[in-house]
């Protein structure tokens, strides 16, 4: 049995751009947003309140929050790493935040510069103050799969932090492959650990598809009970502080999938397709959507 129903938390504007080389207009990136929302998305993270220094490519998001438009019943989002970020969020008009830690101490360093418990003492603070001012936050726990600068991470690790996430008060951790290592077998067993510590309705998962192995982890996490996911349109997306980690899975193949499986997700293909595919030429490179670039080969001549 899988769920009936699945959440697609849309992750592109934010885990897709901020990996582009290309500078992206913040114009196209309010367009891609939107697009996004038409689309059927209720979820969307449309950028990040982090350093400028460490992220350019997030540098004008409070920009994007002040040109998108806000469809009733979608929730944009954003990542904030401190209490700055969370400043500038609460100024832009963000629905919800989302804290990321890691489940190993290398990628923790690299990425936020703090070990994992001082950024876990950071982010209590930031989410005491956002839900203060009524602001729900959701946690992004990283490399629960294999870090690039460790290597195997344990399931007993990963159990650990997400549970000391949730005691935080975040309503749901996005257990993540950040460098696209995961596989099918490894799923259950993670899963499972943090099955053992936390409810599995609080759990959401977000791969990157590295390896070609995205679509097979998701379709083992559904087989396990969770029924949110993360998704990047056109399947961008990478870490700049990961090396090796390519792009999301793409929402496009995702809904592909769960389309095919009957699974609902209230998200139209077609126009996520659309909106990707208008991005696209300002990236210099083609949309690694294995769905999007069948159906461009189809639709030639
Ligand atoms: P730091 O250098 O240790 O901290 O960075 P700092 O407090 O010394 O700040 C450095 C400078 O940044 C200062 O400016 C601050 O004012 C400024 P200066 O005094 O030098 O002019 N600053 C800020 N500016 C704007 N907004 C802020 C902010 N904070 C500080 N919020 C810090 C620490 C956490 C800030 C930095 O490491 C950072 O921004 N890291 C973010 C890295 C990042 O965004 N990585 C990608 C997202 S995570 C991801 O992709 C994984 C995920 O998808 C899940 C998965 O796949 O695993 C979520
Ligand atoms: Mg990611």
């Amino acid at each position: 049995m899988i769920p009936a129903r699945v959440q697609v938390v849309e992750v592109g504007p934010r885990d897709g751009l901020q990996n582009e080389p290309a500078r992206i207009p913040t114009a196209d990136k309010i367009a891609f947003v939107n697009g996004l929302a038409d689309a059927g998305h209720s979820v969307v993270e449309v950028s990040a309140f982090v350093s400028p220094k460490w992220v350019p490519q997030m540098a004008d998001a409070s920009e994007v929050f002040a040109g998108i438009t806000r469809k009733p019943g979608v929730r944009y989002t954003a990542l904030v790493p401190n209490l700055a970020g969370l400043t500038r969020a609460r100024q832009a008009g963000v629905d919800e935040i989302a804290i990321f830690a890691a489940a190993s101490e290398s990628f923790s360093k690299r990425n936020i510069n703090q070990t994992i418990d001082e950024s876990l003492a950071t982010y209590k603070e930031v989410v005491e103050a956002a839900h203060t001012d009524g602001i729900r936050a959701r946690g992004y726990l990283s490399t629960c799969f294999g870090c690039p600068f460790e290597g195997p991470v344990s399931p007993a690790k990963v159990a650990s932090v997400a549970a000391r996430l949730l005691d935080l008060g975040v309503y749901e951790v996005a257990i993540s492959d950040t460098i696209g290592i995961a596989h099918p077998g490894q799923v259950p067993e993670v899963l499972g650990a943090v099955a053992a510590k936390a409810p599995l309705a609080k759990i959401a998962l977000h791969f990157h598809d590295t390896r070609g192995t995205a679509l097979v982890n998701v379709l083992a996490g559904l087989q396990a009970g969770v029924a949110t996911f993360d998704a990047s349109a056109g399947g961008l997306g990478g870490c700049p502080y990961a090396p090796g980690a390519a792009g999301n899975l793409a929402t496009e193949d995702l809904l592909y999938m769960l389309d095919g499986l009957g699974v609902q997700t209230g998200v139209r293909l077609e126009q996520v397709m659309n909106a990707s595919r208008r991005i696209e030429p300002l990236l210099g490179h083609p949309l690694p959507s294995r769905v999007v670039q069948a159906t461009g080969a189809t639709k030639k001549p």
